[in-house]
């Protein structure tokens, strides 16, 4: 497999090639995306929840997030890796965005960077790609401000939200993003936005007329437990199939089938009397 480019995030668009976005937070993981056909991997802050067993994504710090790109880097030399950008690391000031970005990808050595915010934040965006900073965009419902938002819910459902959608995602895409993550929007204004971007819309519960599809990784295998949106399907189911694993360990255990000799060192040594 051929690790992505930017000019291919374009590339792809233009020739109408359709490709996948998935979360991974650490190196095993990584390393099994690596494997697999997906290209694009997102180091996103919902590893608040996923990993961390937060509520919500706010309360992850750019030390979180170093900590976690830093493995996923190492398990995935041929997957194109975003880093998430955490709530409160670049809404203060453009210089302080441009700081933390630069820190983010020069200690984790990831491809990109991902923030959320629309017309407000264009701004920012369009300084911190002036700095050299490869910037990928994230509107509709974005998890870090959710609570103004009023909760995890679809966004851009009447005329005015919708208009207000294109109008960030313009503003973003004029701004300098390479691609955008559009999240929970009506299949059709999805659709509207994809059409109306020269770069790619990457879809997440924002039906199949987008540019790629994106999924949090745990939520697509079956292994997150405690919440499954709508959009969600999963394409397998390994939280049961490592339930099953476990529990089979500890039958054996208490049965005295595990471990056999096959997992034994068996070779007679004479053993020093100790007691
Ligand atoms: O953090 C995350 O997983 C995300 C995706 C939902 C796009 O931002
Ligand atoms: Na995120």
């Amino acid at each position: 497999k051929k690790k992505m480019t930017i000019s291919d995030f374009q590339t792809y668009k233009e020739e109408g090639r359709k490709f996948t976005y998935v979360t991974a937070y650490d190196y095993t993981m990584a390393s099994i995306v690596d494997e697999s056909e997906c290209e694009v991997i997102l180091v996103g802050d919902s590893l608040a929840m996923v990993m961390l067993g937060y509520k919500s994504t706010v309360g992850v710090t750019m030390e979180d997030m170093i900590h976690h790109i830093k493995p996923v880097v190492k398990g995935a030399p041929n997957t194109f890796i975003a880093g998430d950008m955490p709530f409160g690391s670049y809404n203060v000031s453009a210089e302080q965005a441009i700081a933390n970005a630069s820190r983010m990808l020069m200690e984790t050595n990831c491809d990109c960077i991902k923030l959320e915010g629309g017309v407000d934040l264009a701004p920012t965006i369009a300084r911190m790609v002036k700095a050299g900073i490869p910037v990928m965009g994230h509107i509709g419902l974005t998890p870090q401000t959710s609570t103004s938002l009023g909760g995890f819910r679809v966004q851009g459902g009447t005329p005015e939200s919708a208009r207000k959608l294109i109008e960030d995602a313009k503003a973003i895409e004029a701004a300098g993003a390479f691609s955008i993550v559009v999240e929970c929007v009506p299949s059709v204004v999805a659709k509207e936005l994809t059409q109306a971007l020269r770069i790619p819309v990457l879809g997440i519960g924002a039906g199949p007329d987008v540019d790629c599809q994106v999924l949090v990784t745990q939520d697509l295998l079956g292994m997150y437990g405690d919440f499954k949106p709508k959009f969600v399907k999963q394409f397998a189911q390994i939280r049961k199939a490592m339930v099953d694993g476990l529990n089979l360990f500890h039958e054996e255990t208490l049965n005295g089938s595990f471990p056999s000799p096959e997992y034994s060192f068996n070779k007679a040594v004479d053993i020093p009397k100790l007691y």
